[in-house]
């Protein structure tokens, strides 16, 4: 019979029987899983655990402060938090190929995190926030056919452990979330909605640049908000601004302007194979357009994809 407090009873004393006095390392990707994870390493070893977030200058507006402020403020967990954005964007000049992106993204956040995990020295454990449809399915292909594989807390390969952890390995999403409700972490995590690990790399199409990240990054939370603050976030899976390459034609009292063109998406799915768009009153979308053309300096129009998946997919990348 499975209940919350039971779990994390149990798996905190297991952890703590298993751990003694070693050492554990957590890639912190500020997602739920990671996060429920950390929850439960730090309640059971405490400052034995250290996490490491690597900030690829690719994540939504807030969120590094947001992950600092509840593990390192709230939780007082040992945060090593890395700004490794200059980084990223240096090896990602000129790459436009969204997979190629990926790559970069994927193996550089590899060896920014093993770097950092090379100061701490000895290490003992390693912690990964698999879960059980991890292990069975993914919605997404991982790479298989359509899209190259990165998720954020892939293990590091130059480092070696003495075991790997995985603590919510047989948890369903909607458990982690319960669980991570019951520990305490903020519901800016626990209902976090999938967020890729690329993040903003593959919702600024073409080349990524700190002018059009910014850009992105602004649309985006001005989307978000008016969602949540009108309910629509709970119809939608996932929802987000996506940064299109393409420059139009606007006017700006009287001055014509050339700027970018910014696409919403809201989309619900139960698999994340198939999805459908949010049925969003044109009234609440005109306002967000306005809301952004006005607000996000380079926008001038904003549009809205009304394309399921299948033949689109949920990303424009
Ligand atoms: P698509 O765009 O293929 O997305 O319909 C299906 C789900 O997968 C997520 N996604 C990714 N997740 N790394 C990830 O960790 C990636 O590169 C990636 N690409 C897509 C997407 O957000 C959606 O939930």
């Amino acid at each position: 019979d499975w209940t919350t407090e039971a779990f994390i009873e149990e798996t905190v004393a297991d952890l703590k029987d298993l751990i003694q006095d070693k050492k554990v390392l957590l890639a912190m990707s500020g997602g739920v899983d990671s996060s429920v994870c950390a929850a439960l390493l730090h309640r059971a070893v405490g400052s034995q655990l250290t996490c490491v977030f690597v900030d690829h200058g690719c994540m939504r507006k807030d969120e590094p402060r947001q992950i600092e402020e509840v593990f390192s403020g709230q939780f007082g967990m040992n945060l090593v938090s890395v700004n490794a954005e200059d980084r990223f964007l240096e090896k990602l000049k000129g790459i436009t190929d969204p997979e190629i992106k990926r790559k970069i993204i994927g193996e550089e956040f590899i060896r920014v995190f093993e770097e950092e995990a090379r100061k701490l020295g000895e290490l003992d454990y390693f912690v990964q926030g698999t879960i059980y449809p991890d292990i069975i399915e993914s919605g997404w292909d991982g790479g298989k056919s359509v899209k190259a594989h990165h998720n954020v807390g892939g293990l590091p390969e130059r480092i070696d452990f003495k075991g790997i952890l995985e603590p919510v390995k047989y948890l369903f999403k909607d458990e982690v979330r319960k669980v991570g409700e019951a520990m305490g972490i903020p519901p800016v995590i626990t209902r976090r909605q999938p967020f890729p690990g690329p993040g903003l790399a593959v919702r600024c199409l073409g080349e990524l640049t700190r002018e059009k990240l910014q850009i992105l990054r602004e649309a985006d939370a001005i989307f978000r908000a008016a969602m949540d603050e009108k309910g629509y976030g709970d119809q939608a899976s996932q929802f987000f601004a996506v940064l299109t390459n393409v420059q139009s034609v606007g006017v700006t009292d009287d001055e014509r302007t050339y700027g970018y063109v910014i696409a919403l998406r809201a989309v619900l799915t139960t698999d994340f194979m198939t999805a459908g768009v949010v049925d969003l009153p044109i009234s609440f979308l005109t306002e967000v357009a306005a809301k952004i053309a006005v607000q996000v300096q380079g926008v001038n129009r904003v549009v809205y994809d009304i394309t399921s998946k299948p033949p689109a997919t949920i990303e424009w990348e």
